[in-house]
């Protein structure tokens, strides 16, 4: 039970997966009673809704909403939204949540795990009945690195650092975590590949990261470095990915997500013996937790404090 004072009463319509939403209605139930809670499409007076949590908002969402004052992702990611098509100076907030940082860390950790421990070899010698022993290499020596540092980035990296991998993260921007080595910008990323055995994409989808895992981009990891890619599919050159594949500048890739969603039954990356496909899995929004994290941004805006996730639209996330 919150002890924050009340909000002002106002309407919160949620335009998500209607199961979910009743679990977040119950969450709105208990802590912001004075909050008009109403799953889409039952919006009630369209001029009294103040608040929309969405992962695609309605087309024309100035008509619908005239009033609106918050737009919230319903999932970690903004770029589902048309931001073209939302008034300029509409708040959007993403979706910063302990169970989706939490799945993203069991998600990623899982993967490098089995890379480490080369569980891809194990499967496909099982699969020809072969027992061969590989050597264990320690995690001190597998070098691990992350694509965004974000809270997911850092989440995923403290975990790793935890289990006594060798991590480093990349950012567009200067972060420093303790015992984790940071670089940032274009010039310091050719050095940050250099050095890995498994790299993770974390990257929000931008005009700055379409495209970002492409061949230039494997040939400066060491031959035989190994991908987990979970950000979003249109950063990865599919085509490359295969190249690198073919020629072994790549040795393995765990794919949650993929271009396009789903993947059609036919596309090579099905089938390939190199490949682990999961269908954008890593991490979902756990309503009970999430509804809690809104409630808060919903008193931070009512008391003009910074909401948690609050996008920078120049920025894109
Ligand atoms: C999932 O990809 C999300 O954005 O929550």
């Amino acid at each position: 039970m919150s002890l924050q004072a009340p909000l002002p009463a106002a309407t919160f319509v949620y335009k998500s997966d209607p199961v979910r939403g009743r679990q977040w209605a119950e969450v709105f139930r208990a802590q912001a009673p004075e909050i008009d809670f109403r799953i889409w499409p039952d919006m009630g007076d369209p001029a009294k809704v103040r608040f929309l949590a969405a992962w695609e908002p309605p087309e024309n969402i100035s008509e619908c909403f005239p009033n609106l004052q918050v737009l919230f992702s319903s999932g970690a990611g903004v770029d589902q939204f048309n931001f073209a098509a939302l008034p300029p100076a509409l708040p959007v907030v993403r979706m910063v949540e302990p169970g989706i940082v939490q799945g993203m860390v069991e998600y990623v950790t899982r993967a490098v795990l089995d890379l480490h421990r080369d569980m891809p070899q194990y499967r496909r010698q099982q699969q020809r009945g072969e027992w061969k022993a590989l050597p264990v290499r320690p995690a001190s020596q597998r070098r691990i690195g992350v694509l965004g540092l974000g809270s997911l980035g850092q989440a995923v990296l403290q975990a790793l650092q935890g289990l006594g991998f060798a991590c480093a993260g990349w950012s567009r921007s200067q972060h420093q975590m303790d015992g984790i080595c940071c670089y940032a910008g274009s010039d310091e990323l050719p050095a940050f590949l250099e050095k890995l055995d498994v790299l993770v994409c974390l990257l929000p989808l931008t005009d700055a990261t379409r495209g970002f895992l492409n061949a230039d981009l494997f040939s400066r990891l060491p031959v035989g470095a190994a991908l987990v890619h979970v950000g979003r599919g249109p950063q990865l050159v599919t085509a490359d990915l295969l190249a690198a594949l073919a020629t072994g500048q790549l040795s393995e890739a765990v794919l949650d997500v993929t271009d396009p969603e789903p993947l059609p039954t036919a596309h090579p990356l099905w089938r390939h013996p190199q490949v682990q496909i999961t269908p954008h899995i890593a991490s979902m929004t756990q309503p009970l937790s999430a509804a809690a994290v809104v409630i808060d941004n919903l008193h931070r805006f009512h008391a003009g404090q910074p909401m948690t996730g609050l996008v920078d639209r120049a920025r894109g996330y």
